[in-house]
Formats: C-alpha cells, sequence, structure tokens
C-alpha cells in the first residue's frame, strides 16, 4: 500500500489539529444555533466523524451521495444517487466534503439543496485544491490547500481503494499510469 503513495502530504497530527481548529471555528459561528452536517459519500466520512467530535454545538447529521469519478478525471456530470432522509427548511445546512476540485460537484449539490429553503448553506471541506476550479465556489471551511496531483488517504480514494490510510498522500503516477 505505502508503495502505491509517493510522498506524505499530510500527516495524521497535522489533519487531527487543523480539523480541530476548523471545528472550534464552527461552534462560534454557530453558538446558539443547530446545524446539520450534510456529508457528501464517501469521502466525507473519516473527515466528518472527526471533525463533528471537535463540535460543541447540540447538531445533526445526514449524508448524500453523488455519482463521482471515475479513476482520476471528472465525467463532469452529476446524479443524485441518494438523498436526504429528512425536511431541511430552516434549518443551518454545512455540506461536509473531502476535497473541492472541479468544484461542480459541490456547486450541484448546493444548488438543488437551496430550492427547499433552508436558513443558510455552508460548505466545509477537508482539502482545496483551487488549481482545478471550473464552478464559481468557495469554501467557507477549509482545512487544506493542496497542489494539482492526485491525493489519497483518510477517506479518499482511487478507484475505491487507499481511503483508510490515516494520513494524506500523494498517488504514484504508476498506479494509475500517468507522468
Ligand atoms: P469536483 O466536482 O471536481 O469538485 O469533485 C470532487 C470529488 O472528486 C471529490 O469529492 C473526490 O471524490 C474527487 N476527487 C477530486 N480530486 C481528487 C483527488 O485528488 N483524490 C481523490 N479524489 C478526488
Ligand atoms: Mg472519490
Amino acid at each position: 500500500m505505502e508503495k502505491d503513495v509517493e510522498r506524505i502530504l499530510l500527516s495524521e497530527e497535522q489533519i487531527k489539529s487543523k480539523v480541530a481548529e476548523i471545528g472550534a471555528g464552527i461552534s462560534r459561528d454557530y453558538a446558539g444555533e443547530e446545524p446539520m452536517f450534510v456529508g457528501i459519500l464517501k469521502g466525507c466520512f473519516i473527515f466528518m466523524a472527526d471533525l463533528m467530535r471537535t463540535v460543541e454545538v447540540n447538531c445533526s447529521m445526514d449524508f448524500m451521495a453523488v455519482s463521482s469519478y471515475q479513476g482520476t478525471n471528472s465525467t463532469g456530470a452529476v446524479k443524485i444517487i441518494k438523498d436526504l432522509s429528512g425536511i431541511i427548511e430552516h434549518k443551518h445546512i454545512i455540506l461536509v466534503e473531502d476535497i473541492l476540485d472541479s468544484g461542480v460537484t459541490l456547486n450541484y449539490i448546493k444548488n438543488y439543496l437551496s430550492v427547499r429553503n433552508p436558513a443558510s448553506i455552508r460548505i466545509a471541506t477537508l482539502l482545496d485544491k483551487p488549481a482545478r476550479r471550473k464552478a464559481d465556489i468557495v469554501a467557507d471551511y477549509s482545512c487544506f490547500e493542496v497542489p494539482d496531483e492526485f491525493v489519497v488517504g483518510y477517506g479518499l480514494d482511487y478507484n475505491e481503494k487507499y481511503r483508510n490510510l490515516p494520513y494524506i498522500g500523494v498517488l504514484s503516477p504508476e498506479v494509475y499510469g500517468g507522468k
């Protein structure tokens, strides 16, 4: 497994302290409110679990699933595979993503949910890859900016593999036949 990772970009410790910082910010910003975390499956699952445990306001959670990348390239098309189970009208929504890349996915989801009249929608992303942005979207909470390289670990996959790595690493181009 290690041999497929070219180099470690973010260590477990770095991730842990940054996630706690973001969680503290959310606790401050939502004091007196009861936000609902909406995780975008599957990449969000580790980040969301860690983030929510650092948040000190009452909150709820749900998940959505959308069609995503095949390999390292986006198809550009977004399809809802799993929708929210409850009503979000008048609720403060925090969308939780593993990585904001082209931004097409989150932009679609944000528009898709906004017609249900939530009180607000904000975005919390673990990683931000601004170099590849296509949609006009910015994260309200972002842990780390990453360079334009394919990264895996801490929830992020390449063809469903490497999600279990406790750190974030750059995938060796040999694995996907790049460079
Ligand atoms: P976007 O619509 O281009 O912003 O796509 C976001 C989704 O693409 C993420 O939720 C990831 O599943 C996937 N993705 C984009 N870049 C990477 C990467 O470097 N490693 C792993 N997954 C990625
Ligand atoms: Mg993925």
